[in-house]
């Protein structure tokens, strides 16, 4: 017998075996089809006739989740955020996750052009795509205001989301473009301050990563050098506009925050902004770019959480050695605000 219905047993999601109560949830099943399409993830939609009901305690009037199995874990009906099983849901609330540059993001970018490492920070789509499940649902609009060579765009691309980018720099702008050209009318050649002038439509969620105040043109001679060797860019570019050259501190954070507080107009009730920054130093000294941005934003957001993104795959230089403390930074802040 196919089973309909599915409750908690000592932490194990199992079939319920009682005949009558199969039924019961069989027929729950096809009125929640035809009265509550619209809360039902397409995936789901796709394989109903897998689908069962269910309810940790084996209630069937109260039960408002489905599942297709019982590993993959249930999807709760009232969940008004994502698409995502509980079992999903709760794999994502860990505060920090480990992440490398994974082979089958850098080939999808090198397919479309080579130029692609001509831009000396990026970030993978595949990370993205977890923010992007975990914050939005299928069809949603999404925003990065500092789009680079729309790595968040491919991520909404393979997610079924709506990408939408702002980029300074014309020849990362292109690059975007040709990595999904289905958001050629959502992806703009702007400076992202003047977000208010691109009458944008309201947005689901937005996440991004900003320049780290100027690193990139105090970076080393190495990274310089091993950059220019190859013809790849060493800074984002000598643009005014561009973030990534205001040399002033509190000048830089209070042009990065104003951006941000134009999104948050942007943004639907309750819809959240990723950030993903670094504290980050300067002649020895450390600049908590990660926590001042924290509080500033917080002005108007509402600052959730954190979740630490760690690198540990990327070689260790000596700074400092043999006479002072100086660490390799390689953990990024995932910052995570909330528009309440
Ligand atoms: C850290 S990178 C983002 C890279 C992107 N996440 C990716 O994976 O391609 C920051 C980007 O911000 C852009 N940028 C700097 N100032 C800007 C501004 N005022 N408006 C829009 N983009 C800007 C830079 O050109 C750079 O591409």
């Amino acid at each position: 017998m196919k089973h309909y219905f599915y409750y908690k047993d000592k932490k194990q999601v199992v079939p319920v075996l009682d005949e009558g109560k199969n039924k019961q949830a069989k027929k729950k099943l096809a009125h929640i089809l035809k009265t509550k399409k619209e809360l039902i993830p397409d995936h789901f939609i796709e394989r109903w006739s897998e689908v069962a009901l269910y309810n940790p305690s084996g209630d069937v009037e109260k039960a408002n989740a489905i599942l297709i199995n019982a590993e993959d874990g249930a999807y709760d009906l009232s969940n008004p955020l994502n698409e995502m099983t509980g079992k999903e849901w709760v794999k994502f609330s860990c505060s920090w996750f480990i992440f490398n540059a994974l082979h089958k993001d850098l080939k999808e970018e090198r397919e479309i052009s080579p130029n692609t490492q001509d831009h000396p920070a990026t970030f993978s789509p595949t990370m993205i795509e977890g923010f992007i499940n975990f914050f939005t649902k299928k069809g949603e609009a999404v925003l990065d205001p500092f789009c680079g060579i729309g790595s968040t765009m491919v991520a909404c691309k393979r997610t079924g989301r709506v990408g939408y980018g702002i980029e300074l720099n014309k020849k990362y702008y292109d690059l975007s473009l040709k990595r999904t050209p289905e958001f050629k009318k959502t992806i703009f050649n702007e400076n992202a301050a003047n977000i208010k002038k691109l009458k944008l439509p309201k947005i689901a969620f937005s996440i991004s990563s900003p320049p780290y105040w100027d690193v990139l043109n105090r970076s080393t001679k190495d990274f310089k050098k091993d950059r220019t060797k190859d013809g790849f860019d060493v800074n984002y570019s000598e643009a005014e506009e561009d973030l990534g050259n205001i040399g002033d501190y509190d000048l830089f954070l209070e042009k990065l925050a104003n951006i941000y507080f134009d999104i948050f107009d942007l943004l639907k009730d309750g819809g959240y902004l990723v950030v993903i920054v670094k504290n980050i130093k300067k002649e020895g000294k450390m600049y908590p770019l990660a926590w001042d941005l924290a509080r500033l934003l917080s002005k108007k957001y509402m600052l959730k959480d954190e979740k630490l993104w760690i690198q540990d795959k990327v070689g260790l230089a000596p700074y400092g050695y043999p006479s002072a403390w100086a660490s390799n930074i390689l953990h990024h802040y995932c910052l995570v605000f909330q528009k309440k």
